[in-house]
């Protein structure tokens, strides 16, 4: 079955490719206003997307009366942000983040949050998150009416002591962070990590054509 998009509204759009593009790992974003007050808010589009530079990017949407959500006007603003990943734990005070609270609100103190300042940043970092990215903005695209897709570089990483085997050379115990990600629909999470399979990379020189000296492995990323 096709679903065009000339033909569907913004919401069965957004149902398309929300409930297709699972599980989404959830950037738990903090920022702060221009008057200094800090803001935290989950963003389940998004994902790493380069290493030199290291990368990140949030696909941040229009909120339905048309404005930009506090999370893109404060990046827009001040250029800094933190994401946190969110483990089971804290899944619940991450929900309570994107409450739809008057204005005003600290949702941070609302969801009874501990932050600590961060080492590169102005935002504050949220204290119990297992990983942690300070990152600076290096673009802002504005994708459709209050819609931006903010492509940010990393410049610190906190990552929870528990996880890492061996810090020289970047290894860790990724199930050890007990990470949550986004599915489909209204309210459906996942526990990342639970439900794995592995497979070997294949290697053209090993597999496929071990008598053709002309091939060399190119290094795996
Ligand atoms: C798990 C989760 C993932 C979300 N992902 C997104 C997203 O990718 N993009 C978006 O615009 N809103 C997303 N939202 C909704 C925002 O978190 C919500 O609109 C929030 O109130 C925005 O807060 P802010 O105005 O303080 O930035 C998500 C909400 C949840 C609970």
């Amino acid at each position: 079955m096709q679903f065009d998009f000339a033909t569907l509204d913004t919401a069965h759009r957004y149902k398309v490719l929300a409930s297709t593009v699972v599980p989404r790992p959830i950037a738990w974003v903090t920022t702060l206003s221009a008057a200094g007050v800090a803001n935290a808010a989950p963003y389940s589009f998004f994902n790493v997307m380069g290493s030199q530079p290291p990368i990140v990017a949030l696909g941040l949407l229009a909120r339905g009366d048309g404005s930009l959500k506090d999370t893109a006007a404060n990046i827009i603003q001040g250029g800094e942000f933190v994401v946190h990943l969110v483990s089971e734990p804290l899944a619940q005070a991450m929900n309570l983040t994107c409450i739809d609270a008057p204005p005003g609100v600290d949702e941070i103190a609302l969801a009874g949050l501990a932050t600590t300042p961060s080492l590169r940043v102005a935002p504050p970092r949220l204290a119990d998150a297992p990983v942690a990215f300070e990152c600076i903005s290096r673009a802002a695209i504005a994708t459709g009416p209050s819609q931006v897709l903010v492509v940010g570089e990393v410049l610190m990483a906190h990552i929870q002591d528990d996880a890492v085997i061996d810090a020289a050379r970047c290894h860790f115990a990724t199930e050890r962070l007990g990470l949550v990600a986004r599915m489909h629909g209204a309210g459906w999470y996942d526990r990342a990590g639970t439900d794995m399979f592995q497979m070997d990379r294949p290697a053209w020189a090993d597999h496929i054509a071990p008598q053709d000296t002309g091939h060399s492995k190119e290094p795996a990323r």
